[in-house]
């Protein structure tokens, strides 16, 4: 699958760095042609010796080595790769790329590159946790470099938490990703899922049934189809998907500001079951019973997130897709919310009690567009996501 791809990996210092050989030997197996670059701390973890063993040519250390730049210099080596993959990326090695500093051959090579970057960092919980590392991680997502973990779970220094470098295989999938290119390659696609909470105090709060279900699949989808996602979701029972950048929120007004920090993008869909209010006389502390009383919950809107982007004066996504869960006269309450929002498309679906739609694995949906109303057959979410990235790549082109 990765035949005849060349692949420029370099070792950053870090214990993960022993994965990088496993790593190499997964690539390989797959017909890819990996040329390594060992830092000087990866030297401190594995040895070049027995990365060019497997290899299966020679290992790149130093920038001053003059019989590298006869054989080949550091710009045509960063050049003359399909992607350069950094496992592990440590905190110090990404602070580099961040400040485009070039004091040695891995960040020399990261500087001069003009091929697509995927990094797998690796470092220790707090390291990964501290402000300084998620500003860097920040810049770095929107300077277009690929990430793929990092994994929670126990760490060689005996913490707890995410910072631990993804497997081997995990990388693979992800470098195939990267490297492979589908019809929306390029793009950038916006998708919100899930519920939001509105907290009525810290114990209680309103939500709906929305699993993130639908959602979920169509930013797979999307993935499969070789976008750059940015998934914006509320308290989801599913997990994310694999490949997407996830943004965790909790409230409309939350999701709102997430999805204004995650623009501009090429398509934004919609799929979030908002909360329309949020009690405005939430309590910091819990509600306690009174003898003889029941609180009484004041609400104000939530900001409608679809009907900001849709009419958004610049920097509007090029398509903008929202949905519909409707319980009665589907069509004219979608074909009415399309214009009333404003967006391109619509996907509406009838969410009444007995549909089974709501929480569960198929949907019945009708395709709102400026040409009319689509009605699809019943299908699972998964084919629903897969027809409709399909149609989003169609627009797109
Ligand atoms: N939506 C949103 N922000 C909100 C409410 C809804 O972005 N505050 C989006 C949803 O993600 C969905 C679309 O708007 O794409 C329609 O949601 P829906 O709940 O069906 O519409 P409402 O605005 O609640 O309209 P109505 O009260 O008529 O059902």
């Amino acid at each position: 699958m990765l035949a005849s791809k060349r692949i420029l990996l370099i070792i950053g210092g870090g214990i993960a760095a022993f994965k990088a050989l496993d790593l190499i030997r997964r690539l390989r197996e797959r017909g890819a042609d990996v040329t390594p670059v060992l830092t000087r701390a990866g030297e401190e973890f594995v040895t070049p010796l027995s990365v060019s063993a497997l290899a299966g040519r020679k290992v790149f250390r130093d920038l001053f080595d003059l019989t590298d730049e006869a054989e080949m210099g550091h710009i045509e080596l960063s050049r003359s790769a399909d992607l350069i993959v950094v496992a592990p990326a440590t905190a110090d090695l990404m602070a580099k790329m961040v400040g485009g500093l070039a004091n040695d051959l891995a960040s020399t090579l990261l500087l001069a590159t003009d091929a697509p970057v995927l990094v797998a960092p690796a470092m220790n919980v707090r390291m990964w946790q501290h402000p300084a590392t998620q500003r860097n991680i920040a810049t770095l997502k929107a300077d277009g470099i690929g990430f793929v973990g990092p994994e929670s779970g126990d760490m060689a220094c005996g913490e707890h938490g995410p910072g631990r470098m993804s497997e081997p295989l995990e990388i693979v999938a992800a470098v195939e990703r990267a490297l492979w290119a589908g019809p929306l390659a390029g793009k950038r696609v916006l998708v919100t899922s899930g519920p939001t909470h509105e907290p009525i105090d810290p114990v209680r709060y309103i939500a709906n049934r929305s699993s993130g279900a639908q959602g979920t699949a169509i930013a797979r989808a999307l993935v499969a189809l070789g976008a750059q996602v940015v998934f914006v979701t509320g308290p989801a029972d599913v997990p994310p998907p694999d490949g997407a950048e996830v943004v965790r929120v909790r409230t409309a007004r939350e999701m709102l500001h997430a999805v204004e920090a995650a623009l501009p993008a090429d398509a934004a869909i919609f799929a979030a079951a908002v909360a329309d209010w949020h009690v405005t006389s939430a309590s910091t502390s819990k509600i306690k019973k009174t003898k003889g009383g029941v609180p009484t919950l004041e609400f104000a809107e939530n900001p409608d997130i679809l009907a900001t982007v849709s009419t958004m004066k610049s920097g509007r996504p090029g398509l903008v897709v929202g949905f519909a869960a409707e319980t009665d006269d589907v069509i004219a309450h979608a074909t009415a919310k399309r214009q009333r929002k404003g967006c391109d498309w619509i996907v509406a679906n009838d969410v009444s009690e007995g549909t089974g739609i709501m929480g569960g694995t198929e949907n019945d949906i009708t395709l709102i567009t400026m040409d009319g109303a689509e009605d699809w057959p019943r299908m699972s979410k998964g084919e629903v996501a897969a027809r409709l990235a399909d149609r989003i790549a169609q627009a797109l082109a």
